[in-house]
């Protein structure tokens, strides 16, 4: 099976999540029901999930010499991941992430600190380009400071690289950025930040893609949720739909997308049979607790599919 190599640079944080009856307004406190701690991070857990489904993947992040740190090494070790591109930054702490979730809907609500995957170095991004020069998807998302951001989407703009940047968590971007991206990746609310509109179903999505397309990026892919996932390329578009699951916790599943999408994309499927690939693994993540921990399998996937 073909099987070209995708690097992911992104962030790394630890998660510290919690769940409860419902989530607190603010001000309130809410008595929770269970802690978790573990590996998160969008970059990192879009990694796993393509190293989980099959892909040969490198992960590219920044951590700190502190425990949350270790906490990454020990994980890709475990995994079987290569940890050859975790740079290590002596002053600033790795980041965090504090997580609620309501056990009742698998709604979530996170706040993150990037840390030390916020500065990542231009000395640092220069020494991943052989790495570059070796794959043919680079996957980023908007994590990490935006100056590497950009540096290492135009090294591999120019070396003809296929970019896929997932534009999570929400902001605003360049054109002159947009232009270099072959595929985009946002959720509804991310779609919105974009476009500067609400995107709430297919007919926004669609409106959206359009706008986006106009700016520059050659193709769309937003992600809505339980509406499904709206594809749009210069020649056609199609919403496909969300997969039933139960939800225990929708926390990580846009990073389980992703991460099945350009696992797919390697394997050379096009990207509407991405999309679908990408659909299925983020529908699985959903139906476990945890972020990195719940990236489903090769073989939960190909059960699935059958
Ligand atoms: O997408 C989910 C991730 O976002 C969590 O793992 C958390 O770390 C935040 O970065």
């Amino acid at each position: 099976m073909q099987k070209d190599k995708i690097v992911v640079f992104g962030s790394f944080v630890v998660d510290l999540t919690s769940w409860a009856g419902h989530l607190p307004v603010a001000g309130e406190t809410v008595k929770g029901s269970m802690f978790k701690m573990g590996p998160g991070g969008k970059g990192s857990n879009q990694a796993v999930a393509v190293h989980r489904a099959g892909g040969d993947v490198t992960m590219v992040t920044k951590v700190g010499d502190d425990v949350f740190g270790r906490v990454a090494l020990d994980f890709y070790k475990n995994e079987g991941m290569n940890t050859d591109y975790i740079f290590i930054d002596k002053k600033t702490g790795t980041g965090s992430a504090l997580i609620m979730v309501d056990e009742n809907t698998g709604q979530n609500q996170i706040l993150v600190v990037s840390g030390a995957c916020d500065k990542i170095t231009p000395e640092e991004v220069d020494s991943t380009e052989s790495l570059i020069d070796e794959a043919k998807i680079v996957l980023l998302q908007l994590e990490i400071n935006m100056d590497a951001i950009e540096r290492v989407i135009n090294m591999a703009h120019a070396k003809g690289k296929t970019i896929v940047l997932n534009t999570a968590p929400a902001q605003k971007l360049p054109d002159s950025l947009l232009q270099k991206v072959d595929i985009v990746t946002p959720n509804e609310i991310e779609a919105g930040a974009l476009c500067d509109m609400t995107v709430e179903n297919e007919q926004d999505a669609r409106k959206a893609a359009q706008i986006l397309l106009d700016k520059g990026v050659r193709n769309v892919v937003i992600t809505l949720g339980k509406n499904g996932v709206f594809v749009m390329t210069p020649e056609k578009h199609e919403l496909i739909p969300a997969k039933k699951v139960k939800a225990v916790d929708t926390t990580g599943a846009g990073d389980a997308f992703n991460g099945g999408f350009v696992t797919a994309l390697a394997e050379g499927k096009d990207i509407f049979e991405a999309a679908r690939f990408g659909n299925i693994v983020g529908a699985l993540s959903v139906t476990k607790i945890g972020t990195a921990p719940a990236m489903p399998y090769r073989d939960e996937i190909d059960s699935f599919v059958q």
